[in-house]
């Protein structure tokens, strides 16, 4: 950093009414409180168990490396170049790519509006830790007493035990957004990601400390080799990646969209991806520790305590909450830690629709928010706090997932590498100021391995899917919720480019700045 960096002060690097990060420290809490989130502390632990325990982190680490970073490097080199919302950054690198733009944004609608629910449950749950409303059956509390699911269908009766705080979490993100991008989401994440890391880091050492803790972190980690054969084992991998890490969202195009031009983007990637996985291998050594203390206190194995992801979070955790000495501290942590980390992932999501609509039609940050944010609230309080929501969350989440995210993900590669051939001068971009150069082996994996890997994954899945129904849903809710909401998004996008941008929007990618052909002005 020189002294001459304006983001060295703290003062915003520029007047970019879009708004911007005021410093590279402050981007990066807000590329980690994006990436930590309920995929880390509700999704993984599962996954990892499910997938052959410690040989799960063989497939994670080549997921991560091979094309988790490098995507992550991909998504930052458009926004950061592009200067924009996802669409705009598309639209810049090749205009025939804009669309892909506007599915990320249709995708991050679709996530926001359940992972809002998620969090309202966690809301919830918190308070439910201190007087362990669950009793002594946490399973029946969850479906019967609180979420009051019925029969999968769609039914239009009300839960207020979820309204009221989906409600307050929609309250919140407005709050946030209507901030803006440093005084909103920027200032969000500074005060969030410490307390999360305490937070967390002290339930892990209590989990840690409770009798059995040992036999969970050796379920967890006893590695089942075979599993390493199995495609499926793959596709967990890669799927964890993308959604922990917060690529093939449009997220991390718009962060970088308002980082300042001199940053290290390389360097920070780096520093955002080992964050977001260490924060992951700590979640699942505080879950499993304190599966290892519910299996031994009942006497069980604890693949009969581990349950699916929905479950180990609020089945399992509420029955160790019950059990264990200090089990109230156990529930606020775990519980706040989910609040915490899901609304920073929540305002990110939402940020790529916001972003987008006002560099659309040029709206004021204000008008964008309400805009997007009010329409927002009201799907997602329709669908999810109903007592059918469960079950519509539970479909989407799978589908939007799949032929969402990894789905654009593969397609957004192979767009930029063969269709607009702009990899060589993102690489170019990134290399002006970057820390780690990107090289060929960027190229060859963003351009042909990555996308192939990801092909693999995804045929796979789909044969599955098409093969045996989700959880046996009923075909109409399937056909509605999975695939009919993962191909409107597609629709939509493709709808979008029939508004135009306006008149004073340029199309052409902003000019390099020769002068940072140097690795001095890196900050
Ligand atoms: N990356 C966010 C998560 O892990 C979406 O929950």
């Amino acid at each position: 950093m020189t002294a001459s960096d304006p983001s060295a002060d703290g003062a915003p690097p520029t007047a970019d009414p879009r708004g911007a990060f005021s410093s590279r420290k402050v981007f990066i809490l807000a590329a980690i409180g994006s990436a930590v989130g309920l995929g880390n502390i509700w999704r993984f632990p599962y996954v990892a168990y499910e997938n052959g325990g410690g040989a799960f982190i063989l497939p994670y680490l080549v997921a991560l490396l091979t094309a988790g970073l490098p995507f992550l490097l991909l998504d930052y080199a458009l926004g950061h170049r592009g200067r924009g919302s996802a669409p705009l950054s598309f639209a810049r690198t090749d205009r025939r790519t804009e669309w892909i733009g506007w599915w990320q944004v249709g995708i991050c609608f679709v996530i926001a509006v359940y992972y809002a629910a998620v969090i309202a449950w966690a809301v919830r749950y918190t308070g439910f830790s201190v007087t362990k409303a669950w009793g002594d059956a946490p399973d029946e509390f969850l479906f019967g007493s609180f979420l009051q699911a019925g029969d999968p269908g769609v039914s239009l009766d009300v839960v207020p035990g979820v309204l009221v705080p989906l409600a307050l979490v929609w309250a919140a993100v407005l709050g946030i957004m209507a901030l803006g991008v440093q005084k909103g989401i920027g200032a969000t994440s500074v005060v969030f990601i410490p307390v999360l890391v305490l937070a967390f880091a002290a339930l892990v050492v209590r989990a840690l400390f409770l009798p059995g803790a040992g036999t969970g972190l050796e379920a967890l980690f006893t590695p089942d080799w075979s599993a390493l054969g199995q495609t499926s084992v793959w596709a967990a991998a890669f799927g964890q990646i993308f959604f922990s890490l917060s690529v093939g969202f449009g997220i991390m195009i718009t962060y970088s969209s308002y980082v300042s031009r001199r940053t290290d983007m390389t360097g920070s990637g780096l520093v955002v991806g080992l964050a977001n996985s260490g924060f992951e291998l700590l979640a699942g050594i505080g879950v499993f520790a304190a599966l290892g203390f519910m299996a031994q206190a009942g006497g069980v194995p604890v693949d009969e305590v581990a349950s699916d992801g929905l479950g180990l979070a609020f089945v399992a955790f509420p029955a160790i909450i019950s059990e264990a000495p200090a089990g109230a501290l156990i529930g606020v942590l775990f519980f706040g830690s989910l609040v915490f980390a899901g609304v920073t992932s929540l305002v990110s999501v939402i940020e790529v629709v916001i972003s987008a609509v006002r560099d659309k039609f040029e709206m004021s940050r204000t008008g964008a928010t309400l805009a997007v944010v009010l329409p927002s609230a009201l799907v997602s309080l329709v669908f999810f706090s109903t007592t059918s929501g469960v079950y519509v969350l539970d479909i989407v989440d799978h589908f939007i997932n799949r032929y969402g995210i990894l789905l654009v993900a593969v397609v957004s590669m192979l767009a930029v590498a063969w269709l607009a051939r702009a990899l060589g001068p993102l690489a170019a971009h990134m290399n002006r100021t970057g820390s780690v150069r990107l090289g060929r082996w960027w190229l060859v994996l963003i351009g042909a391995l990555t996308p192939a890997a990801l092909t693999v994954v995804l045929v796979r899945e789909l044969l599955t899917d098409l093969d045996t129904p989700y959880e046996d849903y009923p075909g109409w809710m399937l056909a509605t919720f999975g695939w009919g909401v993962a191909a409107a998004v597609v629709v939509a996008a493709v709808l979008a480019l029939r508004v135009r941008w306006r008149a004073r929007t340029s199309l052409v990618p902003p000019e390099d700045d020769p002068s940072l052909d140097t690795a001095e002005v890196r900050s």
